[in-house]
C-alpha cells in the first residue's frame, strides 16, 4: 500500500496535492468561482461568535482558522484544546457556533466537548476526515476533508484539507456577514484553486530538505518561529519533530522571542523560521538579527523576495512559491512536515509508529 514509498507519512505528505483538490472540489464552484458548503438547516449569518476546540495538530488548524475568521469574517473566535476547553466551564451563549476540528472524529476530549456544546444549545460544525465518525453523526453541520485514511500517526495530509476547509469555510462566513463582495470571493476562490499546483512546488524541495535534516538530527533542542496565521505553523512544525524524532523542540511567535525563550539560543540550537515576505516580514528580519547576534543557526523558510532580503547568513534557506496569504499556511506546512519526516530517517525512528503514541486517542 506504501506504493515507491518509504513510509506511510512519506506517501501521505506527497498525497497533499490530490486530496486538497478533491477537498476544495466540494468546497468552491469554480464555474461561478463562489465557495460553497453543504445544505444546513440554520443560518450562518446570525452566528455572532465562534468557539474552536481540537487536539494535537487538529488545534493548530484551528489556530489558523481563527486569523482567518477574524480577519475575513470580523467574527470573534474563542479557542482551545479540547482537555481544557471542557473543564473550564467556557462562557456560551446563544448564538454560537461550536466548531470541532478531528481527523479521526472519535478523539474522546474532543467528541466530549462537542457533547458538552451541544447540551448547552450551541450550534454544531464539524471538520472530520472519517465520514462514518461519532463527530460526523452528532453534527448540526458536517464539513468533511476528502483527504482520504491518513495511516502514519503523525498527521500531514488531514492537516491541509482541514485548512482549505477552514479557508473557505472563512470566505463564506465573510460573505454571510457582508464583509466580502462577489469580487472578494472570486479572488480567494481563485487563489484556493492555485492550492495544489503552490504544494507541488513546495514537494520540489525535498531533496533538499533531506540533506538539510543532517545538519538538525544532531540537535537537542529546535525552535521554529511564526507570525500571524504562520504562527501556528510553528508550533506544528515543533510538534511534528518531537512527535517522531524525538528532538525537544518548540514553536514560538516570532516576537515573544525576546520575552524568554531567546534565553535558549546558542551556536546547538537551530531555529526554523517560517516568514513568507509580507507586510510584517521586517518584524521577522529583526527578531531573527536577534538570534543571530547569539550564535544561533537560522534556516529561513521563505519566498523569493523573503530570501533575498534576509536570506544571507543563514545555515540554510528553503524556498516556498510566493503565495496568497491565505493559502501560505497550507504551503508552509509542506517543508516542516519533510523536515521532520528526513530528520526521523537520519536518527532512525519508527516513522509511521513513534513510541508512546496512538493514531487515535479515544482515552481521556
Ligand atoms: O483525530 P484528531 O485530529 O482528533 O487527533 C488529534 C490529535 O491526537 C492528533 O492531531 C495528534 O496530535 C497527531 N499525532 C499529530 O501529528
Amino acid at each position: 500500500e506504501k506504493g515507491n514509498y518509504r513510509h506511510f507519512m512519506q506517501k501521505e505528505i506527497f498525497e497533499q496535492p490530490t486530496v486538497v483538490a478533491q477537498t476544495l472540489r466540494s468546497y468552491v464552484r469554480q464555474i461561478d468561482q463562489s465557495v460553497a458548503l453543504p445544505q444546513m438547516d440554520f443560518d450562518l449569518s446570525k452566528i455572532n461568535r465562534v468557539t474552536i476546540v481540537a487536539c494535537g495538530t487538529s488545534y493548530y488548524a484551528g489556530l489558523v482558522a481563527k486569523y482567518w475568521f477574524e480577519q475575513f469574517a470580523r467574527l470573534p473566535v474563542d479557542i482551545d484544546v479540547a482537555s481544557e476547553f471542557r473543564y473550564r466551564d467556557p462562557v456560551l451563549e446563544p448564538g454560537g457556533l461550536s466548531l470541532f476540528i478531528s481527523q479521526s472524529g472519535e478523539t474522546a476530549d474532543t467528541l466530549a466537548a462537542l457533547r458538552h456544546c451541544k447540551a448547552a444549545g450551541q450550534t454544531i460544525a464539524v471538520v472530520v476526515n472519517v465520514p462514518t465518525s461519532s463527530m460526523a453523526r452528532e453534527a448540526d453541520l458536517l464539513l468533511p476533508t476528502h483527504a482520504g485514511p491518513e495511516i502514519g500517526v503523525a498527521s500531514t495530509k488531514a492537516f491541509t484539507c482541514q485548512l482549505a476547509v477552514l479557508a473557505a469555510l472563512a470566505a463564506h462566513l465573510a460573505v454571510k456577514r457582508g464583509r466580502m463582495d462577489r469580487a472578494e470571493e472570486a479572488d480567494v476562490v481563485n487563489h484556493l484553486i492555485e492550492t495544489p499546483a503552490a504544494l507541488n512546488a513546495a514537494l520540489g524541495h525535498d531533496d533538499e530538505i533531506a540533506a538539510m535534516a543532517h545538519l538538525i538530527a544532531p540537535a537537542r533542542d529546535v525552535l521554529y518561529l511564526g507570525r500571524g496565521p504562520d504562527y501556528p505553523l510553528a508550533l506544528e512544525g515543533a510538534l511534528k519533530l518531537k512527535e517522531i524524532s524525538y528532538i525537544h523542540a518548540e514553536g514560538y511567535a516570532s516576537g515573544e522571542m525576546k520575552h524568554g525563550p531567546i534565553a535558549l539560543i546558542d551556536e546547538a540550537v537551530p531555529v526554523i523560521v517560517l516568514a513568507p515576505s509580507g507586510p510584517l516580514f521586517e518584524k521577522t528580519v529583526s527578531n531573527m538579527q536577534e538570534v543571530r547576534a547569539r550564535g544561533g543557526k537560522i534556516v529561513l523558510i521563505s519566498d523569493a523576495d523573503g530570501l533575498a532580503e534576509a536570506g544571507e547568513g543563514c545555515l540554510a534557506t528553503i524556498e516556498m512559491p510566493k503565495v496568497h496569504p491565505l493559502i501560505a499556511p497550507l504551503v508552509y506546512a509542506v517543508p516542516v512536515q519533510l523536515l521532520a519526516y528526513h530528520v526521523a530517517c537520519v536518527k532512525g525512528t519508527d516513522v509511521d509508529q513513534p513510541r508512546n503514541l496512538a493514531k487515535s486517542v479515544t482515552v481521556e
